[in-house]
């Protein structure tokens, strides 16, 4: 179930059943080298937790739930507060782009966050992270798993929409494009350009979550997933330097995936603090 690169290469590191070079007559019956189906990926069909790993497999998913139930949590109030979420030309990122309808008697975050939080909820990369931490389905490579016989993965409802992926970053975009609008303004002080700590701290929240976006394997696969040969291509040397740029992003999604995460609830954190009055905002041009 789990789409990252990593599990896979941590399942081939487990189960290389031809790293001794022998034949499968000469394999051992259990562990490292054992043959394909006979002990590779020890843990399918084992019971919960049951494993050959002697690594701490466990630290990961149980960090990443604790990371992921914070933010949520705090991410989830800052979206239904309401309030204290602009000082000055500052607009905290979960309110952006900003609409209040005169209809609308909830918070105005509601209006507009349900196209982030469904890309970020879909992310191919989050998926693995929850999966694990939430649902040990599986909750490491080569650990028994507690899922029962009718298990359809992602080929069912309801986390056959997590396919809509592919989809939400079509609105992911134009999101992020207001955003750096509400950023620009961040740059403004009486109508004149200028640099507050608050200018700082929405900037690198903005650059984070547009690494995060542009990282996507989404956009990966627009840029260069459906072609098997660039120089056939018009443009296909632009074209293969775009990709190769859009690689490297992929491969360090995950990092973007909590760097832009956490990035985003202190930008809100601070908004809210400048407007509480806790802290000054201090002004450096
Ligand atoms: Fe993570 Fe698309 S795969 S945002």
């Amino acid at each position: 179930m789990s789409p990252g690169g990593e599990g896979a290469r941590e399942t081939r590191s487990l189960s290389s059943g031809t790293a001794g070079g022998g034949t499968a007559m000469s394999r051992p019956a259990r562990g490292l080298g054992a043959a394909p189906g006979q002990d590779r990926g020890r843990g399918l069909g084992e019971g919960f937790g049951v494993t050959e790993r002697t690594d701490g497999w466990w630290v990961e998913p149980l960090l990443q739930g604790l990371m992921l139930l914070v933010m949520g949590a705090y991410a989830t109030w800052a979206a239904f507060q309401g309030n204290h979420y602009e000082f000055g030309g500052y607009l905290s990122p979960f309110y952006s782009p900003l609409l209040k309808p005169s209809w609308w008697p909830f918070s105005p975050a509601l209006l507009v966050l349900g196209a982030p939080l469904g890309f970020r909820g879909t992310c191919y990369y989050y998926r693995k992270a929850y999966y694990r931490a939430f649902f040990a389905d599986p909750v490491a490579c080569a650990v028994g798993e507690p899922r029962g016989s009718g298990y359809q993965g992602e080929s069912s409802f309801p986390f056959v929409l997590q396919n809509l992926h592919r989809y939400l970053i079509y609105l992911a975009i134009p999101i992020l494009f207001f955003l750096w609008v509400d950023i620009v303004k961040g740059f403004i002080f009486d109508g004149r350009f200028g640099i507050g700590i608050g200018s700082l701290v929405l900037l690198a929240s903005n650059s984070l979550l547009t690494m995060y976006t542009f990282s996507c394997h989404s956009i990966r696969h627009l840029l260069g997933g459906r072609s098997d040969c660039f120089s056939c291509l018009a443009a296909g040397g632009p074209r293969f330097k775009v990709w190769q740029t859009s690689s490297w992003l992929n491969s360090h999604h995950m990092a973007w995936a909590w760097w832009s995460l956490f990035a985003v609830c202190s930008a809100d954190l601070y908004v809210r603090l400048c407007s509480w009055g806790v802290i000054q905002d201090l002004r450096l041009m």
